[in-house]
């Protein structure tokens, strides 16, 4: 079983929709800790009342660079314990620096609030044309700020660059006369819960197709010697 570990600063609908795939058998992949950077938050007590261990580490000072690259260096050094195949940030409000990332290449996943593109550029094509790609922590309030018709949730890679990674998967949800900020999170929320399941499912299913080749390529090798 491929085992994931999600950091979580917020209320933890998401991670309570991986955990809901798992047990309706859709997603092959274990919970093997959560972590947030806030004490109190929905997200440790969906881990605690399921069993999986939930892990406060908090961030006391987030201005102090160097402060900075240590927490994301014990952060690193706390996921690894739990060997993950799968890092999500779901509802991750820290950036990440390379003190963290180098740790885990190509091993991490976010899902964001809004359409990100597939170069990472400023622009993102959407149903009723090209919009701007709305990145950060105010990405839903901004949508409705510039008066978009449409948003959505982005599934995708995490690199240095802040929402800019390679995208897995993207759904659009319109914007309505009526929204404010809560009911269009709520809506954007309902289509990250379909969509990060099935991205993870499908990320670790390629994973394990290659490095299931990977090892037909060992045998052979050893083989001829
Ligand atoms: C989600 O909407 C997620 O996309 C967003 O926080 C929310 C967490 O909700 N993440 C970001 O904005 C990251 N930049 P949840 O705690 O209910 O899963």
């Amino acid at each position: 079983m491929k085992r994931l570990v999600v950091l979580a600063s917020g209320a933890g609908s998401n991670l309570r929709a991986i955990l809901e795939a798992r047990a309706r058998g859709e997603l092959d992949a274990d919970v093997a800790a959560v972590v947030s950077e806030q004490a109190g938050v929905g997200a440790l007590t969906i881990a605690m009342e399921a069993g999986i261990p939930a892990i406060c580490l908090p961030l006391r000072d987030r201005r102090d660079h160097a402060a900075r690259r240590a927490y994301d260096a014990r952060l690193a050094r706390v996921v690894a314990a739990f060997e993950p195949d799968l890092i999500v940030l779901a509802g991750w409000m820290l950036l990440l620096s390379d003190a963290f990332l180098d740790r885990f290449p190509d091993r991490i996943v976010n899902v964001h609030p809004a359409l990100l593109p597939d170069d990472g550029g400023p622009i993102v094509a959407t149903s009723r044309g090209m919009q701007p790609a709305l990145r950060g922590a105010r990405a839903v309030r901004e949508a409705l700020r510039l008066g978009l018709p449409v948003t959505g949730a982005t599934v995708h890679w995490v690199t240095l660059a802040c929402d800019a990674g390679p995208v897995i998967e993207r759904a659009e949800t319109p914007i309505l006369a009526n929204d404010d900020e809560a009911r269009l999170h709520a809506r954007i929320k309902s289509l990250e819960h379909r969509l990060l399941p099935e991205a993870i499912g499908r990320v670790l299913l390629e994973r394990s197709g290659r490095s299931n080749g990977a090892e037909e390529e060992m045998i052979v090798v050893g083989e001829m010697r």
